[in-house]
C-alpha cells in the first residue's frame, strides 16, 4: 500500500483496528461510587465519533480501594457493572469503533483529591479517604498516610478482582483489556525497587519483582474470551536513578509477550516524585522503540504525540506500531479525521454528519 502508514489496518491479538490511532485511557474522577454516568456518555461517546481505532475506558478500579479518587470508574459489583453496561450500550448504538478498558489498582496512590480540587493525599479518617496498600509501607510523597504492605491473602484476592472484573469486562462486550502497569499505580510499584521493599518472593530480584504483575496478567488473560486480546501498560522508566528502567521493560514485555500478551502500550514515569522527565514532543518514543526491536507484538507510543506527520513518522519508521494520544484527543476530538485529511486518507464518521466534509476532500469520510 502506498497510502499513509498511520491509516493501514492492524491486528491486536484477533481485534482488527481500522487505523494506528489509539485513545489513551483517561481518568474523568466523576464516577458516584465507582459508577459512570451521563458525563460518561458524553465523554466517551464524542470520542467514539473520532474516526480513531480503539477507544479505551478510564482506569477503571477492580477493588473500590483502587481507586485514585472517590470519583474513579470501578468495575467490581452489580452495581458498577451496570452502571458501565448503560454508558457503552449508548456508545455502541452510534459507534463501531472498538472498545477497551484500562483495569488497574492505585495502590499507594489511592485515596486522592479530585485534581481540579488540588489532588491531595486524603487521610484514611477523612470524608472519601481511605487506607491504601502497597507492596511495602513506603508512601509517594513523603507528607502520604504510609501504606499498608500487602500479605499474601490480599495479593491472592487482588488478582481475583483483576479476573473478575476481567470476566464482568467480558459480559459488557468489551474488545480487549489493558492491564494498568504503568505511572506508579499498583503494579509499577511491585515492578519498581524504589516502591518494593519486599523480601519475600515478591520482592528483590527482577523475577521477584515481575511475579505479581505478571500472575495478574496470567489471571486476566485466563478470564477473558480468548479471542480478545489482553495487553498491558507499562512505564518504561521512572526517570530515577536506581528505578525502573528501560532493560527491565524489555525483560517484563518479553515475559508478557511468552504468556499471550497482545500488545504493550509504553509510557513513562509516575513512580517518584523525583522524577525528572524530559518533556517534549515523542519523548516516550524512544522507550517504545526499544520494546519494539526487543519484542514482536505490536508496540504503542504515546506522549506529546500531537502532528499527523508526527504520527506517520512514528509508524513508518518503524518506532511503533501504534500511537495513542490523549490531551490532543480532548482538545481537538476530531484530530483523525484531520490526521486524515492531512495525509490523504479516509476515516469513518457517522452519517450525520457526512455533509461536514469540507468541497476539497473529495473521500475523507467514510459513512456508517
Ligand atoms: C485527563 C487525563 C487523564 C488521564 N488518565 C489516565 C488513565 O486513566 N490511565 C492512564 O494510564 N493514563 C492516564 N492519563 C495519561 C494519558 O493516557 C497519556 O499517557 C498522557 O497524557 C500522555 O499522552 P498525551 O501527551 O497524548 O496527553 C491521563 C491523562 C490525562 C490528560
Amino acid at each position: 500500500m502506498n497510502g499513509p502508514k498511520l491509516f493501514e489496518p492492524i491486528m491486536v491479538g484477533g481485534l482488527e483496528l481500522a487505523n494506528r490511532i489509539v485513545i489513551a485511557p483517561m481518568c474523568q474522577y466523576s464516577a458516584v461510587d465507582g459508577c459512570m454516568n451521563d458525563w460518561h456518555v458524553i465523554h466517551l461517546g464524542h470520542l467514539a465519533l473520532s474516526g480513531a481505532a480503539l477507544l479505551t475506558i478510564e482506569a477503571t478500579a477492580v477493588v473500590p480501594g483502587g481507586r485514585i479518587s472517590h470519583g474513579d470508574v470501578g468495575l467490581y459489583d452489580d452495581a458498577t457493572e451496570a452502571a458501565m453496561a448503560g454508558v457503552i450500550a449508548s456508545v455502541r448504538r452510534h459507534s463501531d469503533m472498538p472498545i477497551a478498558i484500562q483495569l488497574g489498582h492505585a495502590g499507594r496512590k489511592a485515596s486522592t483529591d479530585l485534581p481540579w480540587l488540588g489532588g491531595a493525599q486524603i487521610a484514611p479518617e477523612a470524608a472519601h479517604g481511605w487506607q491504601t496498600v502497597a507492596p511495602s509501607p513506603l508512601g509517594f510523597a513523603a507528607t502520604d498516610h504510609a501504606p499498608h504492605a500487602l500479605n499474601d491473602d490480599d495479593l491472592v484476592g487482588l488478582r481475583d478482582a483483576f479476573a473478575a472484573a476481567a470476566r464482568r469486562a467480558a459480559r459488557l462486550g468489551i474488545d480487549a483489556v489493558q492491564i494498568h502497569g504503568a505511572h506508579g499505580y499498583l503494579l509499577h510499584q511491585f515492578l519498581s525497587p524504589i516502591s518494593n521493599g519486599r523480601e519475600d518472593e515478591y520482592g528483590g530480584s527482577l523475577e521477584n519483582r515481575m511475579r505479581f504483575p505478571l500472575e495478574v496478567f496470567d489471571a486476566v488473560r485466563a478470564a477473558f474470551p480468548p479471542e480478545r486480546p489482553v495487553t498491558m501498560r507499562v512505564s518504561g522508566t521512572d526517570w530515577v536513578d536506581g528505578g525502573w528502567d528501560v532493560e527491565q521493560t524489555i525483560a517484563f514485555a518479553q515475559a508478557l509477550e511468552r504468556r499471550g500478551c497482545a500488545a504493550i502500550h509504553v509510557s513513562s514515569g509516575g513512580l517518584d516524585p523525583r522524577q525528572n522527565i524530559p518533556v517534549g514532543p515523542n519523548y516516550q518514543v524512544p522507550l517504545a522503540r526499544a520494546v519494539k526491536q526487543a519484542t514482536t507484538m505490536p508496540v504503542v507510543a504515546v506522549g506529546l504525540i500531537t502532528e499527523p506527520e508526527q504520527a506517520e513518522a512514528i509508524i513508518a519508521t518503524g518506532d511503533a506500531d501504534l500511537v495513542a494520544l490523549a490531551r490532543t484527543m480532548l482538545y481537538d476530538p476530531r484530530w483523525p479525521w484531520h490526521a486524515a485529511a492531512a495525509l490523504g486518507a479516509q476515516v469513518t464518521a457517522p452519517n450525520q454528519y457526512l455533509r461536514s466534509q469540507p468541497r476539497r476532500f473529495r473521500d475523507l469520510l467514510r459513512g456508517r
